[in-house]
């Protein structure tokens, strides 16, 4: 693997050239008030960027700012419900008020619905919860915060998916593919395709839009069953939120690097 196809490799566009003129690289995260997203938004705020807490929850949404900024980071409360055109618009329109552009785009927010999910017995209902979250909601909020992030000099789109969306590793024998899922695991292969699709439409923009797993991790989304950390998983969201210009778009990575489709 190359330098080129290996984000671990790459350095900081944001931390060095790149950044916009007026200062701080502002980054929006959804889903920021806990778990995995919580974590993405600690890392980014490491760097010294200014981040928005995208969250649904106003109690949960403010504790979490609360937090990070006692912990240091430039953190400000977004109030986001990714399902919801209103909340969504809303949230472009604060941001633009306060920063006047996006650099980063962390669509991090994700429900995996309810069981069962085999497809033989899943309920329609639980099929629409997770692609309305999982894949819409990443449209949605891509679509509203795009405006934006076309003002940035270096504009990046992480979305958070999952290797269990890999029909590649869900059709190798052997391979470690999470339980059976017409639901969660259909919608992070959903999501992995309109990410290609951006990708695509945006090549020759310099926004780079790449899709990132965590690994399992222990959060609320799996009972805390996971075997990693959020910090783990929130690692490879920051690399790719980090790529310089000229970075890899269109493509999945794990920490170990690319994932099969
Ligand atoms: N944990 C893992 O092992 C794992 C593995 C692979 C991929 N992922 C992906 O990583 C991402 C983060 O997962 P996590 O494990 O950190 O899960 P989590 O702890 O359950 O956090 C999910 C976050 O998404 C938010 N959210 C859900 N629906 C939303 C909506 N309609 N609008 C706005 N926010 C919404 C939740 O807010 P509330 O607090 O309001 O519910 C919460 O902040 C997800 O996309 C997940 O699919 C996780």
């Amino acid at each position: 693997m190359t330098a080129d196809q290996n984000p671990n490799e790459q350095t900081h566009a944001h931390t060095t050239a790149g950044t916009a003129a007026d200062g701080r690289t502002i980054a929006l995260v959804t889903g920021a008030n806990k778990g995995i997203g919580y974590e993405i938004a600690v890392g980014l705020g490491a760097l010294g960027w200014s981040v928005g807490v995208g969250a649904r929850d106003d109690g949960r949404r403010e504790a979490a700012v609360r937090r990070l900024t006692e912990d240091g980071v430039d953190a400000f409360g977004v109030p986001l419900d990714v399902t919801d055109d209103a909340s969504v618009a809303a949230a472009a329109r604060l941001i633009e008020e306060r920063a006047g552009r996006l650099d980063v785009l962390v669509n991090n927010a994700g429900v995996t619905g309810a069981a069962p999910q085999e497809p033989t017995r899943v309920a329609l209902d639980t099929v629409r919860t997770a692609v309305e979250t999982n894949v819409i909601g990443v449209i949605r909020v891509t679509n509203a915060l795009l405006p934006l992030l076309r003002r940035s000099a270096s504009p990046r789109i992480v979305n958070m998916s999952s290797t269990v969306g890999s029909l590649t590793r869900q059709t190798t024998p052997g391979a470690e593919t999470g339980p059976i899922s017409a639901a969660y695991a259909a919608s992070k292969t959903f999501l992995n395709a309109v990410t290609v699709q951006y990708a695509k439409e945006l090549r020759d923009t310099g926004i780079l839009i790449n899709a990132g797993c965590p690994g399992y991790c222990a959060t609320d989304l799996n009972g805390f069953r996971g075997v990693r950390t959020p910090q783990q998983g929130a690692a490879v969201a920051i690399r790719l939120a980090s790529l310089p210009d000229g970075g890899p778009t269109g493509a999945f990575y794990d920490d170990e690097g690319v994932v099969p489709w």
